[in-house]
């Protein structure tokens, strides 16, 4: 199964270059390929990755306020046809959107100069909804003539009440969430109220079970529902415990035997890695089925043993970066302002509830 994911910063150019250099001879100059690859430690990417391995990148650069460009997209070519070029946008474009994109656009070979390649790749962001928009003879070289080619983003769609569900049974969720919706003036009333069931979490990704859980319970209520999923990401673990975060705790939901487990498997692996990410994800559904999804990511680094007993779940064992003590051991809103659930929600704020 393919996944798409933001990797570490540190990982962005070496995967960069893998990708890059195992190209055919077609694509590559080689400062184009070195510029590339310093370019991309600095950008927003995603990679496409199966059984832990990188097959694909997508690197995003941006213009203005409301314009974006496709920095570089590139899938080995023995993994084509997969649909990892397509999801790597649709997942790119949906990254974009939380930043209030408006525009996306790309540079390619223009048709002028003969090339079954890029004729296939024209009409792969033809495909995706790429148009063309200039062409620029001269940008690259008399024999390169350029063509910039560009795509509309929808904006997102916005709340518009009366009531909005929120798709949790945890109590204590519901509240966070009603207080962080306050501001807005959003009247919220929770799945259980409603007596709405819990779905079963049957998908792969976070923003998968986020969207499965806020879409049940918009169909079933007739009104906007909002859910979240989240969880813990170990590198060394190829992302694991991931969307089975909870899980780990087992069904005394004991997050000592969760943590344990984490050790124990990093021990295993014999590595020194000790990177970690929280992802939280937010998605608003519509009864027709329209979501609008944010996600949310705060980096930083396991430690053993865990410290502190103010926060929950992995809380003790994670050092978010720049800090020296962990998520445990700091006050609820220093952890609060810094969270991955804190960035989710100013993104879905922005672009759905701010007037
Ligand atoms: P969810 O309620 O299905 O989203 O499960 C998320 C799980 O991920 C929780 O049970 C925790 O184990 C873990 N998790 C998510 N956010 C945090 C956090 O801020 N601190 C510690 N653990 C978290």
């Amino acid at each position: 199964m393919i996944a798409i994911e933001q990797p570490s910063a540190s990982d962005k150019s070496p995967i960069c270059e893998r990708i890059l250099r195992a190209l055919p001879d077609w694509f590559g100059i080689e400062t184009a390929l070195v510029q590339f690859v310093r370019e991309a430690a600095e950008l927003p990417m995603l990679v496409a990755s199966e059984d832990g391995a990188a097959m694909g990148f997508l690197t995003l650069r941006q213009h203005s306020a409301c314009a974006w460009e496709i920095h570089a997209i590139a899938v080995l070519q023995e993994r084509h046809r997969r649909g990892a070029g397509r999801r790597l946008l649709a997942e790119g474009e949906r990254l974009l959107r939380q930043h209030r994109a408006e525009f996306l656009t790309v540079k390619t070979l223009s048709a002028s100069a003969e090339s079954d390649e890029y004729a296939r790749t024209r009409a792969f962001y033809a495909a995706m909804g790429f148009r063309p928009l200039l062409e620029l003879p001269t940008l690259w070289s008399a024999e390169n003539p350029c063509l910039v080619m560009i795509k509309p983003l929808a904006a997102p769609r916005r709340f518009a009440g009366p009531q909005l569900v929120i798709a949790s049974h945890n109590a204590g969720k519901v509240r966070e969430i009603a207080e962080l919706l306050a501001p807005y003036g959003v009247d919220v009333i929770s799945a259980a109220q409603l007596n709405l069931a819990e779905p079963e979490e049957t998908a792969t990704t976070f923003v998968g079970n986020a969207e499965l859980k806020a879409r049940v319970a918009a169909a079933a209520s007739g009104r906007p529902a909002l859910a979240d999923d989240s969880g813990l990401a170990v590198s060394a673990l190829d992302g694991a415990p991931g969307i089975y975060s909870a899980r780990w705790a087992g069904p005394t939901k004991d997050f000592a035997i969760a943590m344990a487990r984490v050790q124990r498997e990093l021990e295993a692996k014999g590595t020194a890695d000790r990177r970690a990410h929280f992802t939280a994800v937010l998605s608003l559904c519509w009864p027709d089925g329209h979501c609008e999804s944010f996600e949310g990511r705060v980096d930083g680094r396991l430690i053993w043993p865990p410290r502190g007993d103010k926060g929950f779940g992995y809380d003790p064992m994670f050092v978010p970066g720049g800090h020296a003590v962990t998520f445990g051991e700091m006050e609820p809103a220093a952890k609060h302002a810094i969270s991955h659930r804190a960035d989710a929600f100013r993104k879905l704020t922005a672009a759905c509830f701010a007037r």
